[in-house]
């Protein structure tokens, strides 16, 4: 049997410094990420350390507020569109994902891909990204009817969960009037022509 030793390693200082930066119900939530990651890793033929790495890292700068994420957006030198300049909270995946590399030096391009991507998505997700994205979604602790569109697409595939989520982000933004983030119209098309091909084939 494999030694559990380095994951138990790598990830006990993670969880001390979530419970130091992130409110309990948030941990819980990260929690679940990391445990569906592993889950859908395993399902669809990813490597379940990256998963529960990407997972456990996805939410670092969550609760970071406005001017903490651009202050750390501009620091990092990660680029700030206009709808990210409205709305900062997008920006928490991508600051997220360089204070993995910069905190605990997670250096694995599928890893830190799929933190940054894991709220707007992007077209042409790798395997680890479309896991991610969809395990923030469907993770236990989350509930509601849009919750429950991305859990029964995943009884189909994870591309059509990917496609459901995406779906239910920009109904949801709709219905509020908000702007919609060029990227998570790109996941959609994506996800989209991506099944059509296989339908077809
Ligand atoms: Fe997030
Ligand atoms: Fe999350």
């Amino acid at each position: 049997m494999q030694s559990l030793l380095p994951y138990l390693d790598w990830r006990q200082p993670v969880l001390d410094w979530l419970t130091e930066n992130v409110p309990p119900k948030r941990l819980i939530h990260i929690l679940g990420v990391e445990k569906t990651a592993i889950a859908l890793a395993e399902r669809y033929g990813a490597d379940p350390q990256r998963a529960a790495q990407a997972g456990l890292f996805h939410d670092l700068a969550k609760y970071f507020g406005a001017t903490r994420l651009l202050q750390e957006a501009q620091r990092l030198g990660i680029a700030i569109d206009p709808i990210q300049l409205q709305s900062p909270h997008l920006l928490h995946a991508e600051v997220s994902a360089m204070l993995a590399k910069e905190l605990f030096d997670e250096c694995d391009p599928s890893v830190l891909g799929a933190i940054a991507n894991h709220t707007l998505g992007n077209a042409d997700l790798d395997l680890l990204s479309q896991i991610l994205y969809v395990a923030d979604w469907i993770e236990p602790s989350r509930h509601g009817e849009d919750v429950e569109k991305v859990r029964r697409a995943e009884a189909h595939s994870l591309l059509e969960a990917v496609l459901a989520g995406a779906d239910q982000t920009i109904l949801e933004l709709v219905t509020a009037r908000r702007a919609i983030h060029p990227r998570t119209l790109l996941t959609r098309n994506w996800a989209l022509a991506t099944l059509a091909t296989k339908e077809s084939t």
